[in-house]
Parts: structure tokens; C-alpha cells; sequence
């Protein structure tokens, strides 16, 4: 079976990212990351049950905090849980591509959708100059991020535009070419940053690893011309073993 195969087969909602929640652990190494404070207003695009919300308010003592979410549930759930807490935020429901966001100093956006990060672009793109958005994984469209602790990318108004992908994915990996252990280690700080736990976390690296070093390749990014003996025993693993098949993505 394919590797695109396969990952149809899993559980849509878990695949889209719709009913990841970040673990607490992760909101403080955003919010570290970023230098949250007193003077920052901040948005939590898609906040689901507003648990970073809460974190920002409470340990970061943000100006104002907005969560937004189209989720009538999670955004339920969210101002139950702050005014347990006796926090206050503004909680709104709706999509994200119709918020207005004019006053962010900070945002968080998580998102993989290609509409919807089309749409918050032109969004974005009108915010005052410094404002940063926080992206996971990888940066927003043609731009440079300003920092990167991958899998955290801070995206910084006005935004530096890339010349080419190339100098995009180099400007994340912060090396001159993608090598097997720079797939392998960014895989894993990937999987480790947005679980809390997961038993299957190195099946989980393996298959993380093999589509960085597959994508680097195909951009012409990867470390020289050889396909490298560890990529070659992961892929043979990954057929053999799980019946997962990556070979058709070498191109
Ligand atoms: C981590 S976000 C991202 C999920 C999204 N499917 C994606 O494109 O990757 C998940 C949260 O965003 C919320 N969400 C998804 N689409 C949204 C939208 N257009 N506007 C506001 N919230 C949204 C979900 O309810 C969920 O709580």
C-alpha cells in the first residue's frame, strides 16, 4: 500500500489536525519561545478547549488574550474552563478567515489547511509591523521566518519574502543540505513537541523522516546523489514489515 494510502486509512479528524490539542508542555515552549508577556495581545487562532489561552493569561500575564474557534463545543468548553479558573478572555466562535485580528501582537496558528492559510495571508499580511505569528512545523507561504526552534517558527510582520523554496526549507533546517540524521532528528522533535505521550512514537519518527528526506531530495536539497543506506532499510522496513510502500516518492 501506499504511503498516501495508509494515511487515508487513519482517522480523518486525527490526520487534519482538527482534534489535536497541544499538551501544556508545548504552550510553554511556544510561549518561551516567543517572549510572551505583559504588553502582548494575543490570539489563539483555532484554540479549541482554550487550555492556551488560559497558559497565557496565567503564567504569561498577556495584556488581553483571544481565543478563536469554529467549534461551538471546544469554545463552550473553553470559557467554562476560565471562568473555573476566574480568567478572563475573549472566546469567539466562528471561522477564523472572517476574525478580525487588526489589534494581535502575537498569534498562534496551527493550521494545514491551503485555503484557509491562502485566505490568512492577505489577513495577516495588514497587521502592524513586528506583529509575530507562530507557525508549527513549517513556515507561512514564501516567507522566511524571522526564528526558528523548530518544530516552532516565529513569522514576523512585514514578512521577508524566499526567493525560492529551497532557501525556505534551508532557512527552517538551519543546514546546507538534508542529510538522514537531519531528517531523523527533526522528525523527533516534531513528534515530541506536539504529543504529550505516544506508544508509537518511533513508527511514528521513521515515517516523519523518510517523507522529509524524500521531500529534500525532490526540492534538491538532500546531501549529495547516493540515496543513503539508512533511507534505503527504512524504506525496506516500512514495505516489509508494515507493507507501506515510499519508493514511488523517489523521483
Ligand atoms: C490545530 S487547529 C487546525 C486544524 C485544521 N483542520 C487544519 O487545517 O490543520 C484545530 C482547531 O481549529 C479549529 N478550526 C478548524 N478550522 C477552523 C476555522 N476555519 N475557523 C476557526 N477554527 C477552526 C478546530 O475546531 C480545532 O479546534
Amino acid at each position: 500500500m501506499k504511503i498516501e494510502e495508509y494515511l487515508k486509512s487513519l482517522p480523518e479528524n486525527i490526520v487534519s489536525g482538527e482534534d489535536v490539542q497541544l499538551p501544556e508542555k508545548s504552550f510553554r515552549e511556544i510561549f518561551n519561545f516567543l517572549n510572551l508577556g505583559e504588553d502582548d495581545i494575543f490570539y489563539h487562532l483555532g484554540c479549541g478547549d482554550g487550555k492556551g489561552i488560559e497558559l497565557a493569561l496565567r503564567e504569561y500575564n498577556v495584556k488581553k488574550a483571544v481565543g478563536i474557534d469554529s467549534n461551538a463545543d471546544k469554545i463552550k468548553q473553553a470559557k467554562k474552563s476560565l471562568s473555573q479558573n476566574n480568567l478572563s478572555a475573549e472566546l469567539i466562535c466562528e471561522d477564523i478567515q472572517n476574525s478580525n485580528i487588526s489589534d494581535a501582537t502575537v498569534i498562534l496558528f496551527w493550521f494545514t489547511n491551503q485555503e484557509i492559510i491562502n485566505n490568512m495571508m492577505t489577513k495577516f499580511e495588514k497587521l502592524q509591523p513586528d506583529t509575530k505569528i507562530i507557525t508549527i512545523w513549517g513556515p507561512l507561504p514564501d516567507c522566511l521566518p524571522q526564528k526558528v526552534e523548530f518544530p516552532y517558527i516565529i513569522n514576523q510582520i512585514p514578512f521577508k519574502k524566499a526567493n525560492s523554496l529551497q532557501e525556505q526549507v534551508l532557512a527552517v533546517f538551519g543546514v546546507k543540505c538534508i542529510d538522514f540524521v537531519t531528517a531523523w532528528e527533526f522528525a523527533e522533535r516534531y513528534t515530541k513537541a506536539i504529543s504529550s505521550k505516544i506508544e508509537n512514537d518511533r513508527f511514528l519518527t521513521i515515517i516523519q523522516t523518510l517523507v522529509i528526506w524524500i521531500n529534500a531530495r525532490n526540492l534538491g536539497v538532500s546531501c549529495g546523489e547516493k540515496i543513503p543506506e539508512s533511507i534505503k532499510t527504512y524504506i525496506n522496513i516500512m514495505k516489509t514489515h508494515f507493507n507501506i510502500d515510499f519508493e514511488h516518492l523517489l523521483k
